[in-house]
């Protein structure tokens, strides 16, 4: 494990030495001054308080399953938090939900070299939802603190993570994606909700359908049609 007390980016770093990186190795920093999120969002973390952590992926044997490592990882965390007694979900693409704010969140990186991937993980652990909210964040989220009233040892919590997350790869390399899609259907957040998904080209409305065997998100139109997209932003829309 590599411990910073403070990084820009755990990602940022560990895409930048990659070349002296191994398979499995962990870049954790205590505090990220320019944590990074999906579609160049930033990922906001008060120092000392969450999980930000990248783990290092190289093995050529992942490389068709590039597209599904963040949503394996989410499950890697819900694992966790079901552990420690809190009840999360799954929401596609591959952020963590609990109480209808988001709890985790993941973003995959590819370096140069074929089969080596970035993992970034963060986990809103012990942040205050006053601390949150002075962030000034855009949409609901919700921390470990938030939920049960405790704080949590950051090192404990990462531990089981790395632990769930080892395992769920192991599965998914003997077993295939089948019982990560199971479990996602059974912890599935947009079960059943009618949703936006904002893509790279256009947007789309309808009826969240669930995932296919690959991991894309289908969604069925007022018009009775089936889409299904790779990649998006999904937004809930009233019933
Ligand atoms: C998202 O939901 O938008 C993804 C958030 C990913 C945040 C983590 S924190 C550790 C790693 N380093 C970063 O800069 N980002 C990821």
């Amino acid at each position: 494990m590599l411990t910073f007390s403070s990084l820009p980016s755990t990602n940022t770093w560990a895409l930048e030495h990659a070349g002296d990186l191994q398979h499995g190795d962990v870049v954790w920093a205590r505090s990220q001054t320019a944590g990074r999120g999906r579609l160049d969002r930033s990922w906001v973390a008060p120092a000392g308080t969450n999980l930000t952590v990248s783990v290092v992926l190289h093995d050529a044997a992942l490389t068709p399953l590039a597209a599904n490592l963040g949503q394996l990882a989410a499950c890697a965390v819900v694992d966790t938090l079901t552990e420690v007694g809190i009840k999360a979900a799954l929401k596609w693409p591959n952020d963590v939900m609990a109480a209808d704010g988001k709890l985790g969140g993941l973003l995959v990186e590819q370096s140069g070299r074929d089969g080596l991937f970035v993992l970034g993980i963060g986990l809103n652990v012990n942040v205050t939802l006053a601390e949150l909210t002075a962030a000034g964040l855009d949409r609901p989220v919700t921390s470990m603190r938030d939920l049960t009233g405790r704080t949590f040892d950051l090192e404990e919590v990462l531990r089981i993570l790395l632990r769930n997350l080892g395992e769920r790869i192991e599965a998914v390399r003997s077993k295939g994606l089948g019982l990560l899609w199971e479990m996602w259907g059974r912890n599935d957040w947009l079960s059943g909700r009618r949703v936006r998904v904002t893509g790279p080209a256009r947007a789309v409305e309808g009826t969240y359908v669930g995932l296919d065997r690959d991991g894309r998100l289908r969604i069925r139109t007022d018009a009775g049609l089936e889409e299904v997209l790779w990649t998006g932003d999904v937004s809930i829309m009233a019933r």
